[in-house]
């Protein structure tokens, strides 16, 4: 259950464009996207290569990286439990305005939390939230090292590494599952097709 806003004497107000128009307006459905899984397991470079394809198909879409995000939005928040919490917390909450504007949202994030990544769904209506688990083992992503951030974690030069000296929480019943051992290409046509907009 979210918690509830420090502010008292706030009331919601409602616009006169709906959900229904939205759609009308873009010509499909919106909703979020959110990838989840381990440091380099592929996750942004799906995450664009989705909205590429959808882009070409006239989908109104957009990515939500967790490495971009962390140079702005939440600039203010490292990697211990709760700032991993607050930055999954604050993200969904965006994706929630973005999916309620009309737009379809991807997201790239660990979110190595089950918890956290069900908060996210529970602020979306049912059938607006789509979690795709990027299921690549943590002996691939460490051998390919894209960043170097596996051989630092393992010198002890990064603390609390998802993965290695931090937990990762596998999603339990994720809509989407990937086998990232298929091509790039085949990745993205079965969810583009499973995302059916
Ligand atoms: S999350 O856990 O809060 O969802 P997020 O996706 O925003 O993480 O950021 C992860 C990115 O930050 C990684 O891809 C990596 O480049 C970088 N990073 C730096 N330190 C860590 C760390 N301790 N654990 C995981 N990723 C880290």
């Amino acid at each position: 259950m979210a918690d509830e806003p420090v502010s008292t004497n706030i009331v919601r107000v409602e616009g006169r464009v709906d959900s229904v128009a939205r759609a009308r307006r873009f010509g499909h459905a919106s909703q979020t996207v959110w990838f989840t899984g381990l440091s380099g397991s592929g996750k942004s470079t799906l995450a664009f290569a989705v909205e590429e394809a959808l882009s070409e198909r006239g989908v109104a879409c957009y990515v939500l990286d967790g490495d971009n995000i962390r140079f702005g939005l939440n600039r203010d928040l490292g990697f211990s439990p709760q700032d991993r919490a607050e930055n999954i917390r604050r993200i969904g909450e965006v994706c929630r305005l973005f999916q309620d504007a009309g737009l379809v949202v991807l997201t790239a994030f660990i979110s190595p939390y089950q918890a956290d990544r069900d908060q996210v769904r529970e602020l979306h209506p049912e059938a607006a939230f789509t979690e795709v688990f990027v299921d690549t083992p943590i002996e691939v992503c460490e051998a390919r090292d894209v960043k170097g951030l596996y051989a630092k974690a393992r010198a002890g030069e990064i603390p609390e590494f998802s993965g290695i000296s931090a937990p990762y929480e596998a999603p339990a019943a994720p809509e989407i599952r990937v086998d990232t051992t298929k091509s790039l290409e085949d990745c993205v046509a079965e969810i583009v097709e499973q995302l059916a907009l």
